[in-house]
């Protein structure tokens, strides 16, 4: 072949490369390349030897070239359903309230994320893989959500209690598929409930395949790319396998909401359909201690189709949550005057809302807002 012919196949070529790469066709581009390493050997051997090279260790995982790619979703093999959730630009209803450690450590993956030259110069990697750990309802995936959205990619997430209801031996194609998928794209992957792997122990008969899948998803986690991030969540931390929890360089516990954060919680879920809501908020905080956020949005969203059903006002619903409630003695008088002394409530409304005596209140208000109530009192006089 001459010089000139060289020249305009390779623009051919290239240009037919860059249209078929543009519109998404992996499968084509492999095609084309191929083509061009046989066509190239004999004129350009050093050009030739490179794509087969290139092309041997396709597809890689963190290829250009399959990260663009229209891959399929997961699907089950026998039911055919998607295995994975895709949430493409993760929405949350809602700001999350985190307690303090779970802020800044979710803080600190964004900023890594931000900033990897900084890491890389100091030789260090971002933080590839974390585990939640905490009860249901307390902030887990939506966390995973939260830093989707702030990292700006998709959120994927693998609900592992619904993959194991199918048969253990596919379960683990499954976990491999969904997980030689997630590493093809730039995303967040959420392992949820990665415990339920760990929970059918129990059955004897299983035993050698649930060891089989241990194996897969250790090999998987391990296979993970440096560029994604892996989350997984558990309730059960206590059944996880030590050698999965190993491999999460971070751990992040999820503690039940204290009264300071139901109370935000709480405040925001009002705010829009309620003017009252600074006092109800910390009244009914009360109520739910111990309890998770979930339940409270739970509750709160029953009672208030309670007040809508029966044609009583919020107040009134309310008053009742906070009546048949079992708070503490104690706890009652500390809101009781905390709402007075916020003047959010008179003290005769306050002993209504929580039962505690007029006297009680009167004699733990501070005696310095009550001094300057009686001047206020004396001056208008
Ligand atoms: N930390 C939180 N801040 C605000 N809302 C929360 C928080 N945790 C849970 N919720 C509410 O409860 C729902 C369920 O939370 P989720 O993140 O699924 O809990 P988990 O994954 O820990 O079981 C959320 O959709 C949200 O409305
Ligand atoms: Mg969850």
């Amino acid at each position: 072949m001459t010089q000139p012919n060289k020249n305009t196949s390779i623009e051919a070529d290239y240009l037919q490369l860059a249209r078929i790469a543009l519109s998404g066709r992996t499968q084509d581009v492999q095609v084309i390349l191929r083509r061009m390493a046989k066509r190239y050997a004999p004129i350009i051997p050093e050009l030739a030897d490179a794509l087969t090279t290139l092309l041997h260790e396709l597809p890689t995982p963190t290829s250009p070239l399959r990260q663009q790619a229209d891959v399929p979703l997961p699907v089950d093999l026998d039911t055919r359903l998607h295995l994975l959730r895709v949430e493409t630009q993760p929405v949350l209803d809602h700001e999350p309230i985190f307690a303090p450690g779970v802020k800044t450590a979710l803080a600190q993956i964004v900023e890594e994320r931000r900033h990897p030259q900084k890491l890389v110069r100091a030789g260090l990697d971002p933080t590839r893989a974390a585990l939640f750990l905490g009860p249901p309802g307390v902030g887990k995936t939506m966390a995973a959500r939260w830093l989707a959205r702030e990292l700006g990619r998709p959120l994927l997430i693998l609900d592992l209690a619904a993959v194991m209801s199918s048969l253990l031996g596919r379960t683990g194609t499954n976990l491999r598929h969904v997980l030689e998928y997630a590493k093809t794209i730039d995303c967040v992957l959420l392992l949820d409930e990665v415990d339920a792997i760990a929970k059918r122990r129990d059955d004897h008969s299983e035993i050698g395949e649930l060891k089989r899948l241990v194996t897969v998803l250790i090999q998987q986690i391990d296979d993970w790319p440096a560029s994604g991030l892996l989350l997984a969540a558990t309730n059960h931390p206590d059944l996880l396998d030590p050698a999965i929890w190993r491999r999460f360089e971070l751990h992040m516990e999820f503690p039940l909401p204290d009264e300071v954060a139901i109370t935000r919680f709480i405040d925001g879920m009002l705010a829009p359909h309620f003017p009252a809501v600074q006092m109800w908020s910390n009244l009914l905080a009360l109520t739910f201690a111990g309890r998770s956020f979930s339940d409270v949005e739970r509750d709160l969203s029953v009672s208030r189709r309670g007040a809508v059903l029966e044609d009583i006002s919020l107040d009134e619903q309310f008053g009742r949550l906070l009546t048949n409630a079992n708070v503490a003695k104690r706890s009652r008088i500390r809101i009781a005057t905390a709402i007075v002394e916020q003047g959010l409530v008179s003290q005769r409304k306050a002993t209504e809302l929580t039962g505690v005596s007029r006297d009680t209140i009167r004699r733990r208000t501070t005696p310095k807002k009550k001094k300057a109530k009686q001047r206020n009192g004396r001056d208008t006089s």
